[in-house]
C-alpha cells in the first residue's frame, strides 16, 4: 500500500489558537507560583508539547523532560503492555506534573503509563493530549485538557507521523491510502 498527504484536516494557525489557550489553562489550574512538570512522549509529543511550554507565562517554573515508551502490539493495535525505551531524568514524586500526548486512541498507552507514573507519587498527575479519538477508546482514560477531538481518521503532521514521515508537517493532514 502506498500513501498520499490528503487535506488539511486542522491547520497551523487552529493548532496555533488551541495550543495558547490549552496552555494558558495549564499555567491557571496549576497556579503560576507552583512548580510544573511538563513530561512529553516521544516522539509525536515533542512538536506540540515545545509549542505549549512557549506559550506558558516566563515567570513560571517549568521543567521539561521526555520518556519514550511503545506499547506491545503488531503496528496498528496496541496491547496497553508498555516497554520504556528511555525515562524520566528527574523525579517526580510531590512534584506537579502534566504529561503531554499527541494523540489518545485506545487509551491503553496512557492508561499504563498513568499507573506506572503514579506509583511514583507526584503532587498531581493531569493529561494532556492534542487529539483525541474518542470512538477508538478501549479502556477509560481521564484527558484533563485536550486540543481537539477527531474521528477515526489517518491523519499526520505536527508530530503525527505514517511510517515515520511527515511529523514536521506544521498542519494535520489527512493520509490517502492507495
Ligand atoms: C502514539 C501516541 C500514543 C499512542 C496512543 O504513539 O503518541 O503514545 O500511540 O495509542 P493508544 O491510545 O492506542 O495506546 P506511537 O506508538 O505512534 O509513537 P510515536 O509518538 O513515536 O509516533
Amino acid at each position: 500500500m502506498s500513501y498520499k498527504l490528503g487535506d488539511v484536516i486542522l491547520s497551523r494557525e487552529a493548532i496555533s489558537r488551541r495550543v495558547k489557550e490549552i496552555a494558558e489553562q495549564i499555567a491557571k489550574d496549576n497556579g503560576k507560583d507552583k512548580s510544573l512538570v511538563v513530561v512529553g512522549i516521544l516522539t509525536g509529543a515533542a512538536f506540540f508539547l515545545t509549542d505549549l511550554v512557549r506559550e506558558m507565562p516566563e515567570d513560571m517554573d517549568i521543567r521539561v523532560d521526555f520518556m519514550s515508551v511503545a506499547s506491545y502490539g503488531d503496528s496498528t493495535t496496541s496491547s496497553g503492555i508498555v516497554r520504556i525505551f528511555h525515562d524520566l531524568k528527574s523525579s517526580i514524586e510531590g512534584k506537579n506534573v502534566v504529561v503531554v500526548e499527541d494523540i489518545v486512541d485506545t487509551g491503553l498507552t496512557l492508561s499504563h503509563l498513568l499507573d506506572l507514573l503514579k506509583n511514583r507519587n507526584p503532587a498531581s498527575l493531569k493529561v494532556c493530549v492534542l487529539l483525541d479519538k474518542k470512538e477508538r477508546r478501549k479502556t477509560e482514560v481521564k484527558v484533563d485538557y485536550c486540543g481537539f477531538s477527531i474521528p477515526d481518521e489517518f491523519v499526520v503532521g505536527y508530530g503525527l507521523d505514517c511510517a515515520g514521515m511527515w511529523r514536521h508537517l506544521k498542519d494535520i493532514k489527512g493520509v490517502i491510502e492507495e
